[in-house]
């Protein structure tokens, strides 16, 4: 037991030694976290050969070949679409390569691995990876529509809550003062067609019945939750007053319909209303 583990590390150290004294090696690979489903995202790879010859360099996505550089060969570059990914073009300098790729439009992640290796006999290998997720943020804040101003208790109203378009399309979390609103079988996130880039919007539907007993306000709030790593979060807030007969005999303060204007203007007059109309 003792002895095996002694040749895993004494295999460990060979090969961290290797890497350690090889000649060459990888100095920066440049693989954004996130692309764009919209645009091409560039890649690239510097080196430093030191006093060794360059063989090849090979840059994969997963396990796949996507370029590679032989600077000996009649054709030096040569490109190799693969699933998932379009390979778009590729250059290469002294100690640098680049190579640009149009993702798929799918929230995928995949490794970028870029190999760089030396002339015979030593063939020896250098290689860096780096992930990169396809992901399109939104843009902007979720809208919240069919909230009134003022509710009375015992009455509902239903709220729908749409998100801006995105890659992967967000979901949607709703909250009443703050507590996660279960969403009932027929209120699941929705979403829309997709557009060029495979964004959609969602949208999600929220029914309230305001307890009898209810009084005070509301405070309705709409998260749109993008699942990448880490979360983007964003969201929106609406505020419902619950008005009953006690609280309305602060707005207005006779039958004639003097009433009290406070701050709340506007709301004070649709109260007021409101009253004349019963
Ligand atoms: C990859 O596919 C695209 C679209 O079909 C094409 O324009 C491009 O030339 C292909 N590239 C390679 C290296 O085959
Ligand atoms: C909710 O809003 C979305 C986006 O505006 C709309 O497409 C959908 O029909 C609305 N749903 C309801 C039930 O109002």
């Amino acid at each position: 037991m003792l002895l095996k583990k002694t040749k895993v590390y004494s295999n460990i150290l060979i090969s961290l030694l290797s890497v350690l004294t090889s000649g060459h090696e990888i100095t920066q690979l440049k693989v954004p976290l996130h692309a764009d489903p919209r645009r091409a995202a560039e890649l690239s790879c510097h080196f430093h050969m030191d006093d060794q010859k360059l063989h090849s360099v090979k840059w994969y996505r997963d396990l796949h070949e996507i370029f590679r550089y032989n600077p000996s060969q009649k054709t030096q570059i040569r490109l190799f679409n693969v699933t998932g990914v379009m390979v778009q073009g590729g250059s290469c300098e002294q100690e640098s390569c680049v190579v640009r790729v149009m993702p798929l439009p799918q929230a995928t992640r995949a490794a970028y691995t870029c190999e760089v290796s030396t002339e015979g006999p030593m063939f020896q290998i250098a290689r860096q990876t780096k992930h990169m997720t396809v992901v399109a943020m939104p843009e902007k804040d979720p809208i919240i529509s069919g909230a009134p101003n003022l509710i009375r208790p015992g009455e509902q109203m239903l709220l729908n809550c749409s998100t801006d378009y995105s890659l992967p399309p967000s979901d949607i979390n709703w909250y009443i003062d703050d507590v996660i609103q279960k969403p009932e079988a027929w209120q699941h996130t929705e979403l829309s067609a997709p557009l060029a880039g495979g964004l959609r919007a969602s949208w999600r539907v929220l029914r309230v019945r305001v307890p009898a007993a209810a009084s005070g306000a509301l405070r309705v709030r709409c998260e749109s939750v993008l699942q990448v790593d880490p979360s983007v979060l964003r969201e929106a807030r609406a505020v419902v007053t619950v008005y009953s007969r006690t609280e309305l005999s602060k707005y207005v303060s006779n039958k004639g319909g003097n009433f009290y204007v406070n701050a709340n203007a506007v709301i004070t007059i649709w109260v007021f209303t409101f009253i004349s109309t019963l």
